[in-house]
């Protein structure tokens, strides 16, 4: 039995982070979907010469350079037609003009907040993939989007992965949802060995090609820690119906089990472009550029379960999980702040866990946290790092 959506509507998009991996990859399948999709805003922080770029080739209605300083040194060439907006307060007011009915949400970390919320505020739909913001804010953001009816599609291929299974059956018959990992660059390496990475050997990632954060991300498996949570809020889920298994090919994204036991799989090639596709054109299913599965070719699918002893974020992950209130947010922080001191050398590549366990022990919890209360803990997380350094 099938339903038929008829087209999909031409959705009328926000890029916040057009500049990153995402970003990038929101712009391909843009590019390949033409009257599907219209560009009317874009934003980057720092990298302004292929912000420049995007707008020539999409002659949008506003880009955003967030980062003041950057923005106020770099030669801006005339960009007929599109309106050029400095400082975070504009990606508010891009993401709230009337014209604007989709966002995509691709800023790296806490940076994305205000912007993913504003966005939410006046009821738009957004295309997420700055997991981060559910992390630290996940009840904020979700009561927010009850209230207003704003849709919050994942695009975290995960998440999509599971947001499409749960197409198979009603949420009261789901049982469990299964997150998979490719277990990162250090899946098979010793403790001993893991003490000794250097940045360079983490941001080297076996499937996937992404940003410097998220790759690091993965490399301590912090990545499914957050996505963890992520899915917690996004799913509504117990933290007892998440479990984390390693598959290293990253041919299935997630699975979900229905309480019959039928446990129903997404898979594709790993690549961006299918979620981000399948976030802008839900509920429908179009071709597009995403390349395809070719059971042809000789194949296998491996999975087993994470190893915790090497990988204790996953621990983490389910333990904040189970706490909610400011743990999130704390651990968002925390491991921000770390990432950034081991890519600038100043913490082994073990220690941003460590570090993550030890500010969250410290943190004095509250079970409902306003948004003024995270961003305060926040912050309180980030000076906490700097300490234990
Ligand atoms: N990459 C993936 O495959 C993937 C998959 C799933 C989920 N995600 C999630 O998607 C988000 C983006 O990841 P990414 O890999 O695309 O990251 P990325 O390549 O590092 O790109 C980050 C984007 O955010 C902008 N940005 C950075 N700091 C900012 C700030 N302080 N204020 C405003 N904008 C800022 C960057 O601008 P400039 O470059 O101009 O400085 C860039 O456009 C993350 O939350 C990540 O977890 C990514």
């Amino acid at each position: 039995m099938t339903t038929d959506y008829g087209e999909p509507d031409l959705k009328r998009l926000a890029v916040l982070g057009s500049t990153g991996s995402i970003g990038v990859s929101t712009l391909h399948v843009a590019r390949e979907l033409g009257k599907n999709v219209q560009i009317l805003g874009l934003s980057a922080n720092r990298n302004l010469k292929r912000l420049v770029e995007q707008a020539q080739e999409f002659r949008p209605e506003w880009i955003v350079a967030t980062d003041e300083a950057s923005a106020s040194k770099f030669a801006w060439p005339a960009l007929p037609g599109t309106e050029l907006l400095i400082g975070h307060q504009q990606l508010n007011r891009m993401v709230q003009a009337p014209e604007v009915d989709t966002v995509v949400a691709a800023i790296v970390g806490i940076a994305g907040l205000h912007s993913t919320l504003a966005a939410i505020q006046q009821g738009k739909t957004v295309a997420l993939a700055n997991k981060e913001t559910l992390v630290a804010a996940g009840p904020v953001v979700m009561k927010l989007a009850e209230e207003t009816g704003a849709n919050i599609l994942p695009v975290d291929s995960e998440h999509n992965a599971i947001f499409q299974c749960l197409r198979a059956g009603a949420r009261s018959e789901v049982a469990r949802v299964c997150l998979t990992a490719s277990g990162g660059p250090f899946r098979e390496f010793t403790q001993q060995q893991m003490e000794n990475v250097v940045p360079k050997q983490a941001l080297a990632h076996p499937t996937w090609d992404m940003g410097q954060k998220i790759s690091i991300d993965s490399a301590t498996m912090m990545n499914k820690a957050l996505e963890i949570i992520e899915a917690k809020w996004l799913f509504g889920l117990s933290a007892d119906q998440i479990e984390v298994v390693v598959h290293p090919q990253s041919i299935v994204h997630s699975m979900v089990e229905f309480v019959d036991g039928s446990v129903i799989a997404q898979m594709s090639p790993p690549d961006m472009k299918l979620p981000i596709q399948y976030a802008l054109v839900w509920p429908h299913r179009i071709p597009g550029p995403a390349p395809r599965l070719r059971f042809q070719d000789a194949m296998s699918l491996d999975f087993q379960p994470p190893d915790i002893g090497r990988f204790p974020a996953v621990a983490l992950g389910l333990q904040v999980a189970r706490q909610g209130g400011t743990s999130g947010a704390v651990l968002n922080a925390a491991n921000e702040a770390a990432v950034d001191a081991f890519l600038k050398k100043r913490i082994g590549f073990c220690d941003i866990v460590r570090a993550c366990q030890d500010v969250l022990q410290q943190h004095a919890f509250q079970p409902h946290p306003t948004i003024n209360e995270i961003v305060a803990i926040d912050q309180w997380a980030r000076e906490e790092i700097d300490k234990w350094i």
